[in-house]
C-alpha cells in the first residue's frame, strides 16, 4: 500500500506530456508480435499493464525489447507463429491485456493458462468466452468465465458474424484477433461504435479490414482473415483518458493554463472533451496532426466555470474510462450533472459507480445512483473534500480524487496510489510539476 494526499493548491501552469496510450500501447506489441518482421514502437506506455502485456508476448515466443525510455523493439513471429507458454501468463491489473490476448491464443493450436490480480479474477471474461468458443477454441474458466483460465486455441478458427451484446473495443478486438487467423471473413456488429485502434492498426500492418455504418447508427466490421502482416514501425500518441485528469485539475484551479502535447484525438476517445465543453470549458485542440493512423493534437486548457449538463447514454463507450473525473468536474461545477447509461462501469478494475458515489459522499458532496444512472449535485465551487478514499486496486478513482483534493476545501488522501502505475506511473510528479501537492501520506 501506497497512501497519498493531495492538498489544495494554486493555479496549475507549464507545458506537459502524458505517457503512451494504454489501449494503443498494448495492440502495438500484440500486433508488433504477429506481424513478421521488426516493428519499432516509439512512445510505448511503461505502465504494468502494458509491462504485463510485453512479457506475454515474449512468453509466447515474440523477441520483445526496450531499447530505451518509451521505445521498443519487437520481432514478430507472423499469424500462427506464436508458441506454448511454458507458465502461466499473469495479466496483472489488465482487463484489456487478458481480453485481447485470448483472441490471440484463439488463433494459435496451443493451450495457455491465463490469470490476474484479484480485481482482474473478479471481472467477467464470459462475454469473450462466448465468441471465441463459436470461432473453435476451448476455454476452461472458473464460474463466470472468470480467471484463472485456460485457453486452446484452433490452428484455423471458423470465421464468424458476431453482433456484440455489451458496447466493448475489447470484446470486438479480441474476436478480430483470432479472425486473423480464419480463412475468410470474420464480422463484428456494434450497435454502438467503441475505440477503433484495433481497426487503424491492423490496416497499419497491412490487413484489410472494412468498415461501414449500419442503419441503426452502429458499425459493421470486416476482417479479411490469414493476411500477411509486416512490421510497421508506429508512433503511440499521449493518452487522452490520461490528459483527462490535469485537463480536469486545469479547469477546477483558478488562473490555471496548461498545455497538454501530444495526446491521441481518435472521436472515439474524445467524449469527455465534448462533455465539458458543453460545461463551458475553455478548451482547445490545437496543432492537429496524424501520427500512424491515429489524430493527434495539443491539449490548451483554461481554468473555467463550469456547469452541470445531462450526458447521454449513447457518449458512454466514447468516454467509458472517463466518468470518475468527468464526476469530479461535476461536482465542482454549478447545477446538477446526470450521467446516463453507465452499466459497464460495475464491471470495470473496481464497482466504479459505486466508487464515485461513495468517495463523492464522502468529500461532502451529493450523488446518487439511479438505476444505471449516476446524478451529482455540483457546488458551484469548492467542495469540501477532506476524506480518505478506499483505491480498491482501480488508477481511474485514485487519480481522481486526488484531483479533487487539488481544488476542494480540504486535502483528500488515498489508501494505496500503487495502482496509478499500471497506466500513469509518474502521474504525481507530473501533476506536482505543474504546481499540485500531491505527496505519501500516512507516514
Ligand atoms: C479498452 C476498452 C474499454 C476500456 C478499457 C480499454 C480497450 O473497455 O474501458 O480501459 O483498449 O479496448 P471495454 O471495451 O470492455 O468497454
Amino acid at each position: 500500500m501506497r497512501p497519498l494526499r493531495s492538498r489544495p493548491t494554486g493555479p496549475l501552469v507549464g507545458r506537459i506530456a502524458v505517457p503512451g496510450d494504454k489501449s494503443i500501447s498494448h495492440r502495438a506489441l500484440m500486433l508488433g508480435g504477429l506481424a513478421v518482421g521488426r516493428t519499432r514502437v516509439e512512445g510505448l506506455l511503461e505502465g504494468e499493464d502494458v509491462l504485463r502485456t510485453a512479457a506475454a508476448m515474449r512468453a509466447l515466443g515474440a523477441a520483445v525489447e526496450r531499447e530505451a525510455a518509451s521505445v521498443w523493439r519487437i520481432d514478430g513471429v507472423g499469424i500462427g507463429g506464436l508458441a506454448e507458454p511454458a507458465d502461466v501468463i499473469d495479466l496483472g491489473n489488465s482487463g484489456t491485456g487478458a481480453r485481447l490476448l485470448m483472441g490471440v491464443i484463439a488463433g494459435h493450436p496451443f493451450t495457455a493458462f491465463l490469470t490476474g490480480d484479484p480485481s482482474l479474477r473478479r471481472r467477467p471474461m464470459a462475454r469473450v468466452v462466448a465468441p471465441l468458443e463459436r470461432m473453435g477454441a476451448r476455454i476452461l474458466a472458473r464460474s463466470g468465465g472468470r480467471m484463472p483460465l485456460a485457453v486452446t486455441g484452433a490452428a484455423e478458427p471458423l470465421p464468424i458474424a458476431y453482433t456484440l451484446p455489451v458496447a466493448s473495443a475489447q470484446v470486438k478486438s479480441a474476436v478480430l484477433l483470432a479472425g486473423l487467423s480464419a480463412p475468410g471473413v470474420t464480422t463484428i456488429i456494434e450497435p454502438q461504435p467503441t475505440r477503433d485502434h484495433s481497426e487503424r492498426m491492423l490496416r497499419h500492418f497491412g490487413a484489410t479490414v472494412e468498415t461501414a455504418e449500419t442503419a441503426e447508427g452502429g458499425r459493421r466490421i470486416s476482417l479479411l482473415g490469414q493476411p500477411e502482416l509486416a512490421a510497421a514501425d508506429l508512433r503511440v500518441p499521449g493518452d487522452p483518458s490520461s490528459a483527462a485528469f490535469p485537463a480536469v485539475a486545469a479547469l477546477l484551479l483558478p488562473g490555471s493554463e496548461i498545455t497538454i502535447t501530444g495526446v491521441g484525438i481518435n472521436p472515439l476517445r474524445t467524449g469527455l472533451y465534448d462533455t465539458l465543453r458543453e460545461m463551458g470549458a475553455d478548451l482547445a485542440f490545437t496543432e492537429e496532426r496524424e501520427a500512424g493512423g491515429e489524430p493527434v493534437a495539443d491539449l490548451v486548457v483554461k481554468a473555467s466555470r463550469l456547469e452541470g449538463v445531462e450526458v447521454p447514454a449513447e457518449r458512454a463507450p466514447r468516454m467509458i474510462d472517463e466518468y470518475p473525473i468527468l464526476a469530479v468536474a461535476a461536482a465542482f461545477a454549478k447545477g446538477r450533472t446526470v450521467m446516463r447509461g453507465l452499466g459497464e462501469l460495475r464491471v470495470k478494475e473496481s464497482d466504479r459507480l459505486a466508487a464515485i458515489a461513495t468517495g463523492l459522499a464522502a468529500c461532502g458532496v451529493t450523488a446518487r445512483i439511479a438505476g444505471d444512472d449516476l446524478i451529482v449535485e455540483g457546488a458551484g465551487g469548492r467542495p469540501r473534500g477532506g476524506a480518505a478514499i478506499a483505491t480498491k486496486l482501480d488508477h481511474r478513482p485514485a487519480m481522481s480524487f486526488l484531483v479533487f483534493g487539488m481544488a476542494a476545501q480540504e486535502a483528500v488522501a488515498i489508501d494505496d496510489g500503487a495502482p496509478i502505475d499500471t497506466s500513469f506511473p509518474a502521474f504525481a510528479a507530473l501533476m506536482n510539476g505543474l504546481g499540485a501537492k500531491i505527496e505519501e501520506a500516512g507516514r
